[in-house]
């Protein structure tokens, strides 16, 4: 067993288990505990709950590695290895009884979100039954099976995007889906990113790019991509909060973003 493979044992075991109580919780109801950025970023109080689980139980089994929470902040850790966490991604379809949301875990070597260096990671969707998990240099997996991006898409790509919560930077948004949509046969909006990036990686979708997604939304997904012999980036922009995330495979991405490009 490689250190990698000990650590995504580790992150799949995290992830199922604080996907577990995210259902349970969404059984027994949803509260909403705050407002976040805007009045449609959300955090219920199972966010939190869960969120707290895997760092509770990270303090135990990793006492000397940083930590990165969407609901609790960071600590910085002396190991060289940093936990990325989104406790529930997708919260919006969790408060509305939709399945797709998910409990994403990525364990990194830096902690700079512009340095993509992870080293396992995994993403749970409790309610659809599923666990994806990804360790560096052994493949992405899912089932036992190993992942694969897709290499080419005849009938256009099956693409997948999202939206921030400001209602503010919605007509830019659309304005570069019209912008890509030309290399598209469809397009998805599923409400999680970390399942979307999962997907992708599984070949479930040909290409994927949003605009201000979090080192905790991309971080588990951009490893199973890299894994799955994809290509996952940022790119540069004057707006350090909205920078724009592609992922596909290699020959896609590059057409992805030449579309995105043309009017930035
Ligand atoms: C959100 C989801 C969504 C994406 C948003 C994210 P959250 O994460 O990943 O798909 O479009 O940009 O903020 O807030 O539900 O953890």
């Amino acid at each position: 067993m490689t250190i990698a493979d000990d650590l995504r044992q580790l992150a799949a075991d995290l992830a199922q288990e604080a996907g577990d109580l995210a259902k349970r919780r969404r059984a027994e109801g949803v509260a909403l505990a705050d407002t976040k950025s805007t009045l449609a970023d959300i955090v219920t109080h199972a966010d939190r709950e869960v969120e707290a689980l895997i760092r509770d139980r990270l303090r135990v089994e990793r006492p000397d590695d940083g930590f990165l929470g969407e609901e609790s902040g960071d600590a910085t850790g002396t190991s060289g290895y940093t936990w990325v966490i989104d406790p529930i991604d997708g919260t919006v379809n969790y408060a509305y009884g939709v399945p797709m949301y998910s409990t994403s875990i990525a364990v990194v070597r830096s902690g700079d979100p512009d340095v993509l260096d992870g080293v396992a990671s995994a993403v749970c969707a409790p309610a659809l039954g599923e666990l994806f998990t990804a360790a560096s240099g052994e493949g992405a997996w899912h089932n036992g099976q190993r992942l694969a991006v897709t290499r080419d898409w005849p009938a256009g790509a099956l693409l997948a995007t999202g939206f921030g919560y400001d209602p503010r930077t919605h007509a830019g948004d659309l304005a570069t889906v019209a912008r890509v949509m030309p290399l598209a046969r469809d397009l998805r909006r599923g409400g999680s990113a970390a399942i979307d990036l999962a997907y992708l990686a599984a070949g479930r979708l040909d290409g994927f790019f949003e605009r201000g997604l979090h080192p905790w939304d991309y971080a588990a997904g951009a490893l199973m991509i890299a894994e799955a012999g994809g290509t996952f980036e940022r790119l540069g922009t004057v707006d350090e909060a909205r920078r724009m995330c592609i992922a596909g495979d290699a020959a896609l991405v590059k057409r992805i973003r030449e579309r995105v490009e043309a009017a930035d």
